[in-house]
């Protein structure tokens, strides 16, 4: 077992799918925080072979809809006094809005600029998501 120091006050982000602790710091602007963070990657796990975790040792508000997008089965640990005092499981949010860019070259949004751009979760398998303006089907970073 991998041994990292535990964290006095902070969040854990854990159960991070392999691969996507350095897509989650940059889209978190985690390079921001003036606070000690740590990325573990490619730690063993009996539950999903290889995971990444991400310890923050701050007060930070977490963009839960950008982190779900990213990595849903995410476990966020909330630590306060040394003790895990809460844990959230993320899930696909159903609704995006402003983070998502539709793959349409012939969609509007691609024509002109619109403003808070929606998208709607249409397969949770797959991961698509509705444009609100053309209907086309978009995952997150594709
Ligand atoms: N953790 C930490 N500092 C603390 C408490 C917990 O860094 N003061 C980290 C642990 O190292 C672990 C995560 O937060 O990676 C979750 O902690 P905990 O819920 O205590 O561990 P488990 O019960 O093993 O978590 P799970 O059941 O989600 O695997
Ligand atoms: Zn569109």
């Amino acid at each position: 077992m991998i041994n990292v120091s535990k964290i006095k006050k902070g969040i854990v982000l854990d159960h991070i799918e392999a691969g996507k602790a350095k897509v989650i710091y940059t889209a978190l602007k985690l390079d921001q925080v003036k606070d000690p963070v740590v990325i573990m990657q490619s730690i063993p796990s009996t539950a999903m072979g290889k995971k990444d975790l991400i310890k923050i040792e701050t007060d930070f508000e977490l963009d839960y809809t950008v982190l779900g997008l990213i990595a849903p089965r995410t476990t966020v640990n909330f630590v306060e006094g040394g003790e895990r005092v809460k844990k959230v499981r993320l899930e696909l949010p159903k609704e995006v809005e402003g983070v998502m860019q539709c793959k349409n070259p012939r969609c509007i949004s691609n024509i002109e600029k619109v403003k808070d751009h929606k998208f709607t979760l249409a397969n949770a398998e797959t991961e698509e998501y509705r444009c609100e303006y053309c209907d086309s089907l978009t995952k997150y970073n594709e």
